[in-house]
C-alpha cells in the first residue's frame, strides 16, 4: 500500500508518499515547500496570505511528488484539521478531488496524530504504551498512547503553546518569524542561568502547562533594559528563556511518568522538538527517571510540519482502522485528538 499524503494546516506546503515495509512506514518520496519568508515580515503567519500560497504551492509540490506523476500510490492522505480553516481547506479538496477521481481510499488525519507518528519515521520503532510530548506551534500536549490510533490526554496548555512562546520571545528581541532556531541560535551564545524565569504550574502532580507567565516575565526583563540590548544580554535572555521552557517540558513528563509507570517509550515529536537543548534535557530526565525507558525523538527534518508524518498516521489507520468517506469530511480547524 503506497500512500499520497498531504499536509496543508499551516505554512508549510507538503506532500509525501509513503508505503509500510517490515511494519514501519517507508518514505518514498518527500516534499516540503515552506512559506516562511512570506510571513517573516509580519512577525507571524498571515491567514489568508498562507491560504492563497497553499493554492499556488501545492499543484507544483504535488508534481513534484509523484515526480511529474511516474510514482503511482494507492491511496489519499490529508489533514483534516487543527489548524487555519483556509489552509486545511486546500489540502483536503486537493485530497478529496484525487481520491473520487482515481476511485482510491481516503484517510482524514488529525494533524497531532500526523506528528505523533513522525515518531516512527526513525530507525527505532516506539515500543507501546507511549507518552507522546507533542510541542508546537499551537500545542504542548502529554498524551498517553495505549494502543495505535488510541490517545488519551494527560495534559495541555491553559493558554500559550511551546512554540508560540518562542515566537512571541523572538518577537520581544528583534528577532524573526519562526522564532523558535533564531532563539535557539542566539542561545548557543548565552548563559542559561543568568536570569531566572519562572516555570508555569509547578506543582509537582499538575500535567497541565502554562507559559504566559514565563513570557511575560520575559517581556518585564527586556524593557528594563536599553532601547539596544546588548548583544551578550539578549543571548543570556534567549539562553535562559530556552532553558526554562526545556525544565517545565522535562518537569511535567517526569511528573507523567510517575502517574504511569506503564509507560515503555516517550516520544519527543512537533516542531519545537527540533530544539537542540529540549532534545537533549528530555533525553536524560527521561532515563535518569528510569534508564531503561527508551526514549525517541523524531528526525529533525520532520519536527516541523511535513506530509511524511501524515502518511505514516495514515499507513497506521490503514493497518488498524478503517478509511474514511471523503464525502463526509470536512475541514475542522478545530479537530481534537
Ligand atoms: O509543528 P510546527 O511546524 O507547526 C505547528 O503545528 O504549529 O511547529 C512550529 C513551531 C514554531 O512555533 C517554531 O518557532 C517552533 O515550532 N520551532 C522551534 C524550533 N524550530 C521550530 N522551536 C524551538 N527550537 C527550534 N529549533
Ligand atoms: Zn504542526
Amino acid at each position: 500500500m503506497k500512500i499520497l499524503a498531504i499536509e496543508t494546516s499551516c505554512d508549510e506546503t507538503a506532500a509525501a508518499i509513503v508505503e509500510e515495509k517490515n511494519g514501519v512506514p517507508v518514505i518514498i518520496s518527500n516534499v516540503v515547500s515552506s512559506q516562511m519568508k512570506a510571513h517573516t515580515g509580519f512577525g507571524g503567519v498571515v491567514p489568508n496570505l498562507a491560504a492563497r500560497l497553499h493554492t499556488e504551492n501545492l499543484p507544483i509540490v504535488l508534481e513534484e511528488v509523484t515526480q511529474k506523476q511516474k510514482l503511482k500510490f494507492d491511496a489519499v492522505a490529508v489533514t483534516a484539521g487543527p489548524g487555519l480553516v483556509g489552509c486545511l481547506l486546500v489540502g483536503v479538496a486537493a485530497a478529496k478531488t484525487i481520491a473520487m477521481a482515481g476511485d482510491l481510499p481516503f484517510y482524514a488525519i488529525n494533524h497531532l496524530e500526523g506528528h505523533t507518528y513522525s515518531a516512527w519515521l526513525n530507525d527505532e520503532v516506539p515500543e507501546l504504551p507511549a507518552l507522546v510530548v507533542i510541542v508546537s506551534g499551537k500545542h504542548t500536549d502529554l498524551v498517553l498512547m495505549t494502543r495505535h490510533l488510541r490517545y488519551q490526554h494527560l495534559g495541555r496548555t491553559r493558554d500559550d503553546a511551546a512554540g508560540e512562546a518562542f515566537d512571541k520571545v523572538a518577537r520581544l528581541l528583534g528577532l524573526g518569524y519562526p522564532g523558535g532556531p533564531a532563539i535557539s541560535e542566539l542561545a548557543k551564545h548565552g548563559d542559561p542561568k543568568a536570569f531566572k524565569f519562572p516555570i508555569g504550574l509547578p506543582e509537582k502532580t499538575n500535567l497541565e502547562f502554562s507559559f504566559s507567565g514565563l513570557k511575560a516575565a520575559v517581556a518585564y526583563h527586556v524593557v528594563q533594559q536599553p532601547a539596544h540590548i546588548p548583544e551578550h544580554i539578549k543571548a543570556d535572555i534567549a539562553a535562559s528563556f530556552e532553558q526554562t521552557v526545556a525544565d517545565t517540558i522535562c518537569r511535567k513528563t517526569v511528573a507523567a511518568l510517575d502517574q504511569h509507570p506503564e509507560v515503555k517509550t516517550v516520544c519527543l515529536v512537533g516542531g519545537v522538538a527540533a530544539n537542540n537543548r529540549l532534545r537533549s534535557e528530555l533525553e536524560k530526565a527521561v532515563h535518569l527517571h528510569q534508564p531503561s525507558r527508551q526514549f525517541i525523538v523524531a528526525p529533525k527534518q520532520f519536527c516541523t510540519d511535513n506530509a511524511a508524518m501524515v502518511g505514516a498516521a495514515a499507513l497506521f489507520h490503514h493497518r488498524f482502522g478503517q478509511p474514511d468517506d471523503w464525502k463526509n469530511v470536512e475541514a475542522d480547524p478545530n479537530l481534537g485528538l
